[in-house]
């Protein structure tokens, strides 16, 4: 398919390692969207000086990221990836859009008030301004489409005003950008405690990195809830058995999937065992991309030339926007 010439944008955080919710979530989705736009794929690292401003991680952090998310399928030669800290253009939109952000807007945002919270001794204004610097960074390259789950959605419309109020003030630069995803929802892979989704900050056991070596997948797979089975035939399943049907419909194949719903309803299905498969079609899923992501992570040669890439392709457009930025606000003298 060829691609559109609408643009779509997205930012990764340079924190945590990538699980199988990440994977699912977001960059599955990513992947899929090289091929039909024109991407550009953000590691954010200013954004992260707002909760860490110790660096001495950051770098390999960074690396990482980047390793993780190649290996999973993003195509430097596709789309732009690239670090946000390289494309100094962000922090000049972010300074101008920072006389058009209003202190008591800024307080409301839900993550501004958690992260308050959580960190009373560093209230900073880069975190009041948080939402301001994601703006610049999606409207930067007048994106249309931005790829995020709903717990961004807040800083979304938060973009969109800002995008309107600048051009209802200096002129029509900036089209509306959204959030955009393929299917209605979001691909939720439940965590293998039976307790909501896999997220990196609730029970590390119940989640699959993609960086975890075949037994501790194995391990965490034969961890996750069961019981003794159903005792009457076409039983519901508990939530926490839907769960582990879930996961498999993720990683195995349709012919291992009926067999089990086929012994599910027979109540002749050894949990045991389908465990064992699971954690086998999950190893047979995360090796490659573990094994992948580790040699691109040692070989800062080729990192330094996506980064270079990256970031080149990614300044080329936000010079272009911010031409059209300065002139409209009338920076332009001579
Ligand atoms: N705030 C986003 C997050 O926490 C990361 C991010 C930074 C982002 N800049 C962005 C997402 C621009 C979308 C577009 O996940």
């Amino acid at each position: 398919m060829g691609k559109k010439n609408e643009i779509v944008m997205s930012g990764i955080r340079p924190t945590g390692y990538l699980h199988l919710g990440n994977y699912f979530g977001a960059v599955k989705n990513y992947v899929r969207m090289q091929d039909e736009f024109e991407c550009y794929f953000m590691v954010a690292d200013l954004h992260s000086l707002t909760t860490h401003p110790d660096t001495k991680e950051l770098k390999a952090n960074v690396h990482r990221v980047l390793s993780e998310n190649i290996a999973c399928g993003l195509d430097p030669d596709k789309v732009a990836l690239y670090c946000q800290s390289h494309v100094y253009e962000t922090s000049e939109l972010y300074l101008y859009l920072n006389m058009m952000a209003y202190k008591g807007e800024l307080e409301k945002t839900v993550t501004f008030k958690d992260k308050a919270r959580q960190h009373p001794d560093n209230v900073n204004a880069g975190l009041l301004t948080y939402p301001v610097l994601q703006t610049a960074d999606i409207i930067l390259h007048r994106a249309l489409y931005v790829p995020v789950g709903k717990d961004q959605e807040q800083h979304l419309e938060m973009a969109r005003n800002f995008a309107n109020r600048f051009n209802h003030r200096y002129g029509e630069v900036f089209p509306e950008p959204q959030a955009f995803n393929y299917g209605s929802e979001l691909v939720k892979v439940p965590s293998l405690d039976g307790a909501g989704k896999m997220s990196k900050s609730e029970n590390q056991f119940a989640t699959l990195y993609l960086s975890d070596d075949d037994d501790m997948i194995r391990k965490k797979v034969m961890k996750a809830k069961t019981d003794s089975g159903p005792t009457e035939p076409g039983s519901v399943k508990p939530d926490y058995i839907e769960n582990i049907f879930l996961l498999m419909k993720l990683v195995s194949t349709d012919e291992v999937i009926q067999k089990f719903e086929e012994d599910f309803n027979k109540c002749t299905i050894r949990y045991g065992d389908m465990k064992k498969q699971l954690g086998e079609d999950m190893v047979r899923f995360i090796a490659p991309i573990r094994e992948k992501a580790e040699s691109i992570r040692n070989d800062e040669t080729y990192l330094k030339g996506v980064m270079e890439k990256g970031a080149e392709k990614a300044r080329k457009s936000a010079r272009a926007t911010m031409e059209l930025v300065r002139e409209a606000i009338g920076l332009k003298y001579f």
